[in-house]
């Protein structure tokens, strides 16, 4: 089976060999540093030692499942803690095909690479469903393209790459059309502390047996490194992605979820603040000097990436390596996220030199 690879790795590590100084804005690192309290747990955890330093409970320390399913409101035997987002898809992709009703996952594009990546390597097949320019999905599209064959569908809000945040209608209809052909809707909420619209609305917010919720730490504590995620799943869905966990990982990392816990129990909603108002600015200021260059681009409504499109220079890999030795500036090729922006490049926002990135694209371009 040959697997797709997705880029990430591949453009960073190009970008860290290049031979003079380049702005990183490759993938979703946040830099704007986490909350004092991780630090504290992590401290605090190193002088446990003995047997808080063995495994912990399979699907998540207790205490960590009891705050995330008091914060989402949820049983907390539907919650099971996972590697990261990443680990909570991957679970719950799995899940929505194990149930032997049907073997298509319906896809958006542009898609999170990681969304094909993971369908062909659980023998599922992709069929995409596209996106408006504003990256808005609309439902009616999704009822049209589901069948019995579709397992599930697979949607991200706030949207990695296009920034688009679905509102409460988009979302209750995709339960609905979940519903209506015995499928699941999983929902990747890993940005939802990233929302500038007011319109994010979790697919929590609608009961159903036939959804999944993935989120992750990884974002809204800054700590991509810790790999802390979790999954909300239906009662009966639950127990086989349990099983599946901890035969993949045996437990997940204890010093992590530790620190998680403690920073979710002492950090103020101040951080999360700061760091949308940190993020806002940027976006103020790259789309700014994005308007200087004359590129066209969209302006995010949640998440932290913009997409640019500058004329006559298609978002391909090439070059992107050409304005990674060119112009010092790293970002995402369009078409590693599906068909539908092979013309455009992403950018992510998370450095504090957006704004000297955008004028050295400014002056590439000029
Ligand atoms: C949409 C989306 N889902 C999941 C992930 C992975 O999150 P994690 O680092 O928690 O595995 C990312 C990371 O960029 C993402 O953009």
């Amino acid at each position: 089976m040959e697997y797709e690879t997705p880029l990430f790795f591949h453009v960073m590590a190009y970008a860290a060999d290049a031979d003079r100084d380049v702005v990183d804005m490759v993938s979703g690192n946040p830099d704007w540093g986490s909350p004092d309290a991780l630090a504290e747990g992590l401290h605090e955890y190193a002088d446990l030692g003995g047997a808080d330093f063995q495994y912990p409970p399979s699907d998540g320390l207790v205490e960590l499942r009891e705050e995330i399913a008091a914060r989402r409101d949820v049983p907390v035997e539907q919650v099971l803690v996972t590697h990261g987002g990443g680990e909570a898809n991957y679970l719950a992709m799995a899940r929505a095909l194990e149930r032997d009703a049907g073997e298509e996952f319906l896809l958006t594009d542009p898609v999170y690479p990681y969304y094909p990546g993971k369908t062909t390597m659980l023998g599922a097949t992709p069929r995409y469903v596209p996106t408006d320019e504003t990256g808005q999905l609309d439902p009616a599209d999704v009822r049209a393209a589901a069948s019995e064959d579709t397992a599930a569908i697979v949607v991200t809000t706030p949207n990695n790459p296009t920034g688009a945040v679905y509102g409460a209608e988009t979302m209750r209809e995709l339960v609905a059309v979940a519903e209506a052909h015995d499928a699941v809707l999983i929902s990747d909420e890993v940005y939802d502390h990233f929302d500038f619209s007011g319109r994010f609305t979790s697919a929590l917010s609608f009961d159903s047996d036939h959804r999944i919720v993935t989120n992750s730490f990884s974002k809204s504590l800054a700590i991509t490194g810790f790999r802390v995620g979790y999954a909300v799943f239906p009662p009966d869905l639950v127990e086989n992605a349990r099983s599946r966990h901890m035969l993949v990982n045996v437990a997940g990392a204890r010093p992590s979820q530790y620190a998680v816990l403690h920073a979710l129990r002492n950090t103020p909603p101040g951080y999360y603040e700061e760091s949308r108002a940190v993020l806002a600015e940027r976006i103020d200021r790259f789309t700014d000097a994005l308007d200087a260059a004359g590129a066209a681009y969209t302006r995010p409504d949640g998440a932290f990436y913009v997409m640019a499109r500058f004329e006559g220079f298609p978002g391909t890999l090439a070059n992107v390596e050409r304005l990674v030795d060119e112009a010092g500036v790293a970002g995402m090729p369009g078409e590693a996220f599906g068909d539908s922006r092979t013309e455009w490049l992403r950018f992510a926002l998370v450095t504090p030199r957006a704004e000297t990135a955008a004028e050295r694209l400014a002056e590439y371009f000029a």
